[in-house]
């Protein structure tokens, strides 16, 4: 092996030339934006501990993306908060549900635009759980039809992609069912694959006012604890007809996002989740950390370790300073 001083790796990390042998690069298209869309309210609503973020009520969702497609983003999750609540959810796959209705008006639009949707029952249902609860206990097999109707609803209104995050066992086989048999053969899914229990949804349970009432989501999502239960988690969804899959949280969990893209070289995309955006948010105002280059640090470390495809609350702001780079 050649060695110093023939060898010096400084040289390839001039000024000038450090730019020309970087592996990865964040580009706009990779991101993912989230928007809360709110039947409640008929203004922006800042959400309190996601400063910067808010929810946005249904007729405000077509400006809403109109400024994202100025910045240079296409791709979005849309999440709802309903006006109307019950124990199974019925609210999510209401054709005039808050979700339908949003999507309606930005395929209306925008045709161009990707438009993904959260299948969930937590915002929709009175305890806040993910799955249908009897007895204190959240059902499986019970939710699966559920979930395929609202997919299916969903793709009627518009989406492109389904983006199931319940953590139920069987959920993306479920859903491709429905979708076929409903004629939405198109319509992708991408699994919240490797979802674990984590302290970071914190602020999202506040956004989009899916706290649970009793209990936690530890009987469905995954211990933080394991790894390759994650790469049996992500082998299943796959057999089931996941198209994309999903890590969640991001920054604890680059190593998953690693072994995923390694192992499956599949579409992988990391959630850079509520918790991991309010820390940021939270440190930058005491001025302890500098939030641009923060920000662009950890989008560029979420790719190097695999990641094809970011959900990020931090989308508009970076587009913004990437912008006033050029
Ligand atoms: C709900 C859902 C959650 C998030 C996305 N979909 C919360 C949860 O599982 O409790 C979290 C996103 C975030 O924290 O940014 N199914």
């Amino acid at each position: 092996m050649v060695l110093f001083p023939i060898v010096r790796m400084r040289r390839l990390r001039q000024k000038k030339l450090r730019r020309l042998v970087r592996e990865v690069k964040v580009d706009l298209e990779d991101l993912i934006v989230p928007i809360f869309v709110d039947e409640n309210i008929s203004k922006p609503l800042e959400i309190r501990s996601m400063p910067g973020y808010y929810r946005i009520p249904i007729e405000g969702v077509v400006d809403e993306v109109e400024s994202c497609l100025n910045l240079g983003l296409k791709s979005f999750i849309l999440f709802g908060i309903p006006s109307h609540k019950d124990e199974i959810g019925s609210s999510a796959f209401d054709k005039n549900g808050v979700i339908q209705k949003a999507v309606r008006l930005v395929r209306r639009e925008f045709p161009d635009v990707d438009i993904i949707t959260d299948v969930c029952l937590c915002e929709y249902t009175t305890h806040g759980h993910c799955g249908v609860v009897k007895d204190g206990k959240i059902l499986n097999d019970e939710t699966l039809p559920i979930l395929g109707r609202i997919a299916v609803s969903h793709a009627e209104a518009g989406a492109d992609v389904v983006a199931p995050s319940g953590m139920m066992d069987g959920m993306v086989r479920a859903i491709r069912n429905a979708l076929d048999d409903a004629g939405y053969t198109d319509v992708a899914i991408m699994s919240y694959s490797a979802k674990y229990a984590s302290s970071f949804y914190s602020p999202f349970r506040e956004a989009a006012e899916s706290g649970y009432k009793f209990g936690d989501r530890r009987s469905y999502q995954m211990d933080v604890h394991n790894s390759d239960e994650a790469l049996r988690e992500v082998e299943l969804d796959l057999k089931e007809g996941a198209d994309i899959v999903m890590v969640k949280p991001a920054l604890a969990y680059l190593d998953i996002v690693r072994r995923v893209k390694e192992t499956f070289k599949v579409p992988t995309c990391a959630y850079n989740v509520s918790g991991e955006y309010a820390m940021v948010k939270a440190s930058a105002v005491q001025g302890w950390l500098d939030e641009k280059s923060i920000v662009y640090e950890i989008l560029t470390c979420i790719k190097r370790a695999g990641a094809d495809l970011i959900i990020t609350y931090h989308a508009k702001d970076f587009a913004r300073w990437m912008k006033n780079l050029e």
